[in-house]
């Protein structure tokens, strides 16, 4: 049966053409296609190296590397026409060249193999990919300072066990997310190294007899490296996983805050307000602003999860080199980009939208007895042991839950029944300024530290 029948990138050696159903289910060009333009450049990069190796003429580098500008010129104009029974994204478009160029185009294909083309590709797109999240994360963490830095003064009951355990600023509560971002950009940077190494050259498994030159085609695609073992380089997955790995970290953080967000914005916490364009309505009750945008950003880590969960997997039992598992690697990866990235943007653009109710959140700090270890403390200071101290200020705590009194509202002779050593100077500890401004060392929650840490912030991201 002539090569038109069976498939015309591989039908040689095959006799029958495959079953239609056969023919869809190794096919991954629907969601494949989106690589086209890093499947390209890798294309013209190897053109051009094969040049060099004296492998192709000039002229029929000239000839592909224009073809192939042409070819992503259909492509973004929506004329060019993918063809499932073409599989991939790579062969549709180097049958376009052909189509195009005539025999010149079936010239590409020298001394590389899919199994390299595609680990190149896929490198080139996460690469972009992750420079793209890293720029969402830039905006969201200078958001963060902003906000922080007006609200370097704002108090704020500080939780433990979702209760209120000692005051704290809002700006200091704010930069706790500005650290954990600042870990997961040094994650995504970190995995970007590894991400930007070359299997271009590795060809099917073994390498290729051609005299490629693999420092010029890593030139041309700004890899950092050429991937050391050929074997290697087509069929490991493991700068995919470690994304991933980055990606889960950092929605977990993500999904932490929108916990929170969604907390906030509720009727029995009232600390925050999130604009209208945040949040949805109900269909059946009127009364309701519901936060999506951060319950989304909750539900979507769950992919991310997936991903990660889902690559190892992939990965686990494979023998070497590349198997045709590893096809099943681009729309868990793709999808965990994707999502980190729209997850980081909604965040970029809402945090600065949030609009604290300072009131609330001082009454709340005030009511829950938040600066009882500040009695305590104040009582070391005079002397007692810190267990005896913790002890008086139980008693005091019960007698303020009963009497329904702050420790701040006690009289001082009230005060003076649990100890002795009480005295005047006690009201400028039991303050919530008192209590938060006594915090003040690097990390502390003093409102000179919360600006003294915006500061160390903006330093940061201005030497990214
Ligand atoms: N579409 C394939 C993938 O995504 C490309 C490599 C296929 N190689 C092969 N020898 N079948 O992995």
């Amino acid at each position: 049966m002539s090569s038109e029948k069976t498939n015309q990138s591989w039908g040689g050696r095959f006799s029958e053409p495959v079953d239609a159903f056969v023919a869809r289910f190794p096919a991954s060009v629907d969601f494949d296609k989106r690589l086209y333009r890093h499947d390209i450049l890798g294309s013209q990069a190897h053109a051009r190296m094969l040049t060099q190796a004296g492998v192709l003429s000039e002229a029929e580098r000239d000839a592909i590397v224009a073809g192939l500008d042409e070819i992503r010129g259909e492509i973004e104009a929506g004329t060019f026409e993918w063809r499932v029974d073409l599989e991939d994204v790579h062969m549709n478009i180097e049958a376009r060249l052909t189509e195009r160029l005539g025999v010149v185009g079936k010239k590409l294909h020298t001394g590389r193999s899919r199994n390299d083309q595609v680990a190149t590709d896929i490198r080139l797109w996460l690469r972009d990919e992750i420079d793209a999240i890293l720029a969402e994360l830039d905006r969201l963490q200078a958001g963060l300072l902003q906000l922080a830095e007006t609200e370097a003064d704002t108090i704020m009951p500080g939780f433990t066990h979702l209760q209120t355990a000692q005051p704290v600023t809002f700006g200091h509560h704010l930069l706790a997310w500005f650290e954990m971002l600042s870990r997961d950009h040094e994650r995504l940077v970190d995995c970007r190294k590894r991400v930007n190494r070359m299997p271009l050259g590795s060809a099917a498994l073994a390498g290729t007899t051609y005299p490629i030159q693999r420092q010029v085609t890593c030139e041309l695609l700004g890899f950092e490296a050429i991937g050391g073992n050929s074997l290697d380089g087509v069929s490991d997955r493991d700068f995919a996983i470690e994304f991933c790995a980055a990606a889960s970290l950092a929605m977990m953080h993500l999904s932490r805050f929108s916990e929170e967000l969604v907390l906030w914005t509720s009727a029995q916490f009232q600390f925050i307000d999130l604009p209208d364009r945040f949040c949805t309505g109900s269909s059946i009750m009127p009364q309701k602003k519901n936060p999506d945008v951060p319950e989304l950003v909750r539900g979507k880590t769950g992919r991310v999860f997936g991903a990660l969960t889902g690559l190892l997997t992939l990965m686990k039992g494979q023998p070497l080199a590349y198997n045709k598992d590893n096809q099943e690697d681009k729309e868990p990866l793709f999808d965990a980009a994707d999502t980190l990235r729209d997850s980081l943007r909604a965040f970029a653009d809402m945090v600065p939208a949030i609009k604290p109710k300072r009131e609330i959140m001082r009454e709340a700090a005030r009511r829950g007895f938040s600066t009882a270890t500040d009695l305590a403390d104040y009582l070391v200071r005079k002397g007692l042991p810190f267990r005896d101290c913790h002890e008086i200020v139980g008693h005091a705590v019960k007698y303020g839950v009963d009497s329904g009194k702050d420790l701040a509202e006690m009289s001082l002779d009230e005060l003076r029944r649990f100890s002795d050593q009480i005295e005047q100077d006690v009201f400028a500890v039991l303050t919530l300024e008192g209590s938060v401004n006594a915090r003040d060392h690097i990390g502390g929650t003093a409102p000179a530290q919360v600006r003294a840490a915006v500061q160390r912030g903006r330093a940061l991201l201005a030497q990214r």
